[in-house]
């Protein structure tokens, strides 16, 4: 579904990614692990097109779609929560997730009662503008958005940072139901607990590099990986 390879990525004159190569197969959920300013944001941001990488391609279902501005990647199926949650603070709830809706082809996909019925505290809000929301209804809000446009491939910027653990609980238990519809997700954590729970294989970044790739069993047990690049 989506296949990285070999990117470069600047912001100006500081080369922040280095030869990136990753894949993501349909129906996945691959986590992309790394410390504060490791280059997890940065590898979404490339992805999307709205940080292009200046060397090598990206690409999604087999086309090449690197350097596409970012507003084509998400009409051809890439989802997009970045890591600020940013959502349109004077539009209520429901006006949110309804500026956002491009719907699915067979009409099967997902609308604003879906997305309700998936993260029910939203729909108690549905009229309350979004400027008054809490991290946590912030955050199933962006999710939900990104939802209406029916997206195939998911690309998560640290969905759980800064919540309560009962919130970052929930969240889990629903991006696995996201699994379980057969979206497919790159997930970028500093969390390795979420991200091992929740992903088949897992990179893990480092100063813009790809340090390692494998299983969740082999990072699990590889802890000289963990303890060298990650949070224990
Ligand atoms: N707009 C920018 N201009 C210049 N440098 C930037 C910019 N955004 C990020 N950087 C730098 O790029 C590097 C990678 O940052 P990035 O945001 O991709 O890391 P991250 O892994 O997402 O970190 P975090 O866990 O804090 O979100 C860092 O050194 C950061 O300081
Ligand atoms: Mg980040």
């Amino acid at each position: 579904m989506l296949e990285v390879e070999n990117i470069h990525t600047y912001y100006d004159l500081s080369h922040i990614l280095f030869k990136v190569s990753l894949e993501v197969s349909k129906g996945e959920i691959v986590c992309l692990l790394g410390r504060n300013g490791a280059g997890k944001s940065t590898t979404m941001r490339s992805i999307m097109g709205l940080t292009p990488p200046r060397e090598g391609v990206i690409r999604f279902k087999g086309e090449d779609i690197t350097g596409q501005k970012p507003y084509l990647n998400a009409r051809r199926g890439i989802g997009y929560v970045p890591d600020n949650r940013r959502v349109f603070a004077d539009l209520t709830v429901g006006e949110n997730l309804e500026i956002s809706e491009r719907k699915s082809q067979d009409g099967k996909g997902w609308n604003k009662e879906r997305v309700y019925d998936f993260f029910p505290p939203l729909k108690e809000i549905d009229s309350r503008k979004a400027g008054f929301l809490s991290g946590g209804e912030q955050q199933m809000l962006t999710i939900g958005r990104a939802l209406m446009t029916n997206p195939e491939l998911l690309l998560l910027d640290e969905p759980t940072e800064g919540l309560a653990p009962l919130m970052v609980k929930m969240l889990e238990e629903q991006i696995a139901r996201l699994r379980d519809t057969g979206l497919t997700v790159l997930l970028a954590e500093q969390n390795q607990q979420v991200a091992l729970g929740l992903s088949s294989r897992a990179y893990v970044i480092d100063n813009g590099v790809i340090r390692y790739h494998g299983t969740i069993g082999e990072l699990k047990a590889d802890e000289a990986v963990r303890k060298k690049y990650l949070l224990i």
